[in-house]
């Protein structure tokens, strides 16, 4: 499949009327999407409303029920694993929870991958492991178990994880969720330092803060469809997107609706 690794001219992750539903409930609708490579982007919306559906679509562990979905010039739609893997290599994703194998220590986390695929010598992957750690600040912890780490640390930790093997894109669900002030600033400081590193991300949440720290530009997905793609400025002046308001401002109304 040497061919499906070549460079592409159109480098970008996208979905193309993507429908997927679970259960008989319809999840995603006709979706649209282009993440362009060097871009930032994030997708809101409230929870239970598709996000991280979004991701494992993208990522090719969902497949969708209609549309198609391109990593760069290649449709992985359709194909065997094996075939997109060399493109998939190129996205990496910080999961929600963080989901850091338990049972290994955090070095052993950030190089489980360089580690199964033997792509370097023991010594160079410890190396790269360091770095990782050291990048996130978190490299005194690399002895450490899972078990012996605050939140925030798991969540350092898993983004070290996740750019130990270099990736063009990163995928980030919900990385501030249940951080303190702190630990939210570390997060998004990370985000913007490897934005300017010119990695692509991808971040889904519903935290505002955290969005409009580290995106230029925003999509509001909501009972299926997205209502909204566009800047900050657009968001916060568009009054005519069902769901948008209230998401972006809850009021009493809101309430269990
Ligand atoms: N394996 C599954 N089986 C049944 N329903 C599922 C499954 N995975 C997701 N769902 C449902 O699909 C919908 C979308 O889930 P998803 O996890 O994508 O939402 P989300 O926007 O990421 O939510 P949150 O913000 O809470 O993380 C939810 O209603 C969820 O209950
Ligand atoms: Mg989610």
């Amino acid at each position: 499949m040497e061919k499906l690794c070549e460079p592409h001219i159109n480098d970008s992750i996208r979905m193309e009327k993507v429908s997927y539903s679970i259960g008989g409930r319809s999840i995603l609708e006709d979706f649209d999407f282009c993440l362009e490579r060097g871009g930032n982007r994030t997708i809101l919306g409230v929870s239970g409303s598709g996000k991280t559906t979004i991701l494992k679509l993208l990522l090719g562990l969902l497949i969708p029920d209609s549309g198609r979905i391109f990593i760069g010039d290649l449709c992985i739609t359709g194909l065997p694993e094996a075939d997109f893997m060399c493109q998939r290599k190129r996205i990496a994703i910080v999961f929600q929870g963080g989901a850091l194998f338990d049972s290994m220590t955090v070095g052993e986390n950030v190089g489980y991958r360089l580690f199964e695929e033997a792509l370097h010598p023991e010594e160079e992957i410890n190396r790269i492991v360091l770095e990782k750690l050291s990048f996130v600040g978190v490299e005194s912890a690399v002895d450490l178990y899972p078990a012996e780490l605050s939140g925030g640390m798991k969540k350092r930790v898993a983004i070290a994880r996740a750019l130990a093997a270099d990736p063009d894109y990163i995928f980030f669900d919900e990385p501030t969720t249940g951080l303190d002030p702190i630990g939210v600033f570390n997060i998004c400081s990370l985000m913007q330092r490897l934005q300017a590193e010119g990695k692509t991300t991808l971040m889904v949440t519903h935290d505002l803060a955290t969005a409009f720290a580290t995106s230029d530009r925003f999509t509001f997905l909501h009972n299926a469809r997205m209502l909204f793609d566009g800047s900050e400025t657009e968001l916060r002046g568009c009054t005519t997107v069902p769901g948008l308001s209230e998401f972006l401002q809850p009021t009493k109304s809101s309430l269990f609706t």
